[in-house]
């Protein structure tokens, strides 16, 4: 990673239109999730976060089987759009996959009485930390990404296919690949309303 901090987090764009030609070595890939999972904090250290990558065919696959379970709800006439959505993130290299382990979580739960209503929502707050930085490291390796929310509606499905624990709780969808466009320009709220410091 080449970038600086502040540049990496400035760059971070949401982008839908990828290709599924990888920039770096799945190798290389491999290297930068494993390093996010282990350095984001979690509450108590209680790290509850898991990640599946899929790569190539394997995440072509998800996106197949999302468009097969939206097929079943959406409106065959406005299903153009949603097949076109499931193709483009197909068509990446890859997809990053986050859950979170209720086992974890409601062992937490049994050991810390005090804070049994904090760690569902610690949790939450520990995952939203990893894709950030996970979305952010990809950025620095030069790929595009967004993040996509088909769970609940895919859970069962993906996790047969890979054959994943049953505490682990699908929370996101990260698709990426090279980026083929620059994101669309973003509005900024003034920064002076949305924070204060207190001298
Ligand atoms: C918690 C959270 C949930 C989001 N869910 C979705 C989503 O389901 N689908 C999607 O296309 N983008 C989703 N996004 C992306 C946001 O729309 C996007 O980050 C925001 O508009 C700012 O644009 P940027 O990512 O280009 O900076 C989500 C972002 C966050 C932080």
């Amino acid at each position: 990673m080449t970038k600086s901090f502040a540049e990496a987090v400035e760059n971070r764009r949401s982008i839908y239109a990828i290709s599924e030609e990888s920039l770096i070595s799945d190798e290389r890939i491999e290297e930068l999730v494993s390093h996010a999972i282990k350095h984001t904090p979690s509450a108590f250290n209680s790290q509850t976060g898991r990640v599946v990558v899929l790569l190539g065919e394997k995440s072509k696959r998800l996106w197949q089987i999302t468009e097969d379970t939206l097929r079943k709800i959406v409106p065959a006439e406005n299903f153009d759009s949603t097949a076109q959505r499931m193709a483009a993130f197909g068509g990446g290299y890859g997809t990053i996959l986050f859950f979170e382990d209720i086992a974890v979580i409601e062992s937490m739960q049994n050991q810390f009485e005090a804070y049994k209503e904090n760690f569902p929502v610690w949790s939450l707050q520990s995952s939203g930390m990893l894709q950030f930085v996970i979305w952010t490291a990809l950025e620095a390796e030069g790929f595009g990404a967004s993040l996509q929310h088909y769970n609940p509606l895919i859970d069962e499905d993906v996790k047969k296919e890979w054959d994943l624990p049953s505490s682990w709780k699908l929370l996101a969808q990260m698709p990426f690949g090279r980026p083929l466009m620059a994101a669309g320009e973003k509005e900024f709220q003034p920064v002076e309303d949305r924070l204060k410091v207190i001298k």
